[in-house]
């Protein structure tokens, strides 16, 4: 459930109708609703609470927008980061260190000793190599460094290639059979409180066997290493949970992915931690973009909208599926291909799709744009930086500007010789 609905048929967020955003801050322009991101930070605290000690770190990745992270935090929420510019903006948020997860397979010296000198909770170790390194930044300090080692289980999440984590051949983690033995060794470590274990197999992640799989091997793992003597207080199982993309499709639930973990986990006696990002964040935005004209084409016409793969980049990246929706629709309904003004062929969000009509100016959405939208925004093409808005009730906030090309322009120079 989300509050971007049509009221007298126009598309609103929360109690703001969507054109007066538009008009105010331009377009493209992301709209995120504050309740949203509330309600389902709370859904999916509450689907966890079977879960005896659990940690809720949210995947900044997915947004990273300062005031969604202040949103979250106050939901209770820590963070999990994966570059100190992550963890800058977590703490910023006023998300205390100690709730932080540091992932990410290239933490380099300089992240690792900023995060440990900042009282980071929590490493999550993609290899020995970084362990070792990050107990010798910690111990030259006189500090301990507290860590899980992540570990990849070979099970494939069964979702689309380029955001599958858990293969064997995939970079993340420390593979499963060597996992006792490197675990042993980083423990040993002066500076090195190595706690527990992380796994994290994929996103937007459909079928829960998958997962299933995966903690129960992670489990069997933990059994080993408490039998070998190591304490185990802490397992992470990531984030990954797949939301609906298209209206009316069918996705595991929270509630049935708690249900899921609290029966593989009933018996692990740890803190249970996750990592989610876009069950939080997908659905609580929609991507605001104005037609600007509508063009013939050989079998349908095309919607050139003024948003651009620059400001959403999943369809061309993943040819993922976002819904098109007209903000004031006519009652119309056309098979079109949608596209932004960029000068490739893969800056397309839909084809031959079936959608509201729509004409030049006005005003279109693209839903379920809040997670991996605006944090994967560049500049290609020399076009402005998308800007965010925040909507609270009947309130708005831009929450970050758009930021134009003649700014980008000004921070490049002519060397000397030229
Ligand atoms: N934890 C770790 C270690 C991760 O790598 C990720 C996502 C998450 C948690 C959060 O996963 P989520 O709950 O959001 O599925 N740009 C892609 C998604 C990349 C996900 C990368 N890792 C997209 O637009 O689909």
């Amino acid at each position: 459930m989300d509050h971007f609905q049509y009221r007298d048929g126009v598309l609103h967020a929360e109690d703001v109708p969507l054109p007066a955003i538009a008009e105010a801050v331009g377009t493209p322009v992301y709209v995120y609703s504050e309740a949203t991101l509330r309600r389902h930070a709370r859904v999916f605290r509450e689907a966890l609470s079977a879960v005896d000690r659990t940690h809720f770190a949210f995947a900044v990745k997915s947004n990273p927008n300062l005031a969604v992270l202040r949103v979250l935090r106050d939901e209770g929420f820590g963070a999990d980061v994966v570059s100190i510019g992550e963890a800058r903006r977590a703490l910023a948020a006023g998300m205390p260190a100690a709730d932080i997860v540091f992932s990410g397979v290239g933490k380099t010296d300089d992240e690792l000793a900023e995060a440990v000198e900042a009282g980071i909770g929590q490493f999550n170790l993609e290899s020995e190599e970084e362990g070792v390194e990050l107990a010798r930044i910690a111990h030259a300090r006189g500090l301990v460094a507290t860590a899980a080692l992540r570990v990849n289980p070979d099970v494939d999440a069964g979702t689309h290639d380029k955001i599958s984590t858990g293969k064997a051949d995939n970079k993340f983690g420390v593979p499963f059979h060597e996992a006792p033995a490197i675990f042993t060794r980083l423990a040993a470590l002066p500076g090195m409180n190595l706690r527990g274990l992380a796994v994290h197999i994929g996103s937007q992640i459909s079928d829960l066997a998958p997962s299933r799989a995966a903690f129960a091997k992670m489990g069997g793992l933990m059994r080993d290493l408490r039998a070998a003597g190591h304490a185990i207080t802490h397992m992470d199982l990531g984030g990954g949970l797949g939301v609906p993309y298209r209206a009316g499709e069918e996705l595991p639930t929270p509630a049935d992915y708690g249900a899921m973990v609290a029966e593989v986990t009933a018996d692990w006696d740890v803190t249970v931690m996750f990592e989610p990002g876009r069950v939080i964040t997908g659905n609580s935005g929609v991507l605001v973009s104005r037609v600007v004209r509508v063009k013939r084409g050989a079998n349908h016409p095309f919607v050139v909208v003024d948003a651009a793969m620059n400001d959403l980049a999943r369809p061309a990246m993943y040819d993922a599926w976002h819904d098109v929706v007209a903000v004031l629709p006519t009652g119309g309904k056309t098979t079109a291909n949608v596209v932004g003004p960029i000068c490739e062929s893969s800056d397309t969000f839909a084809k031959n799709r079936e959608m509201d009509a729509v004409a030049t100016g006005d005003l279109v959405a693209f839903r379920t744009a809040g997670a991996y939208g605006a944090t994967m925004a560049n500049t290609y093409n020399s076009r402005p930086l998308v800007p965010e808005v925040l909507v609270c009730c009947d309130r708005y906030a831009v929450v970050a500007s758009r930021i134009d090309p003649a700014t980008i322009l000004a921070a490049e120079q002519v060397p000397d010789w030229l």
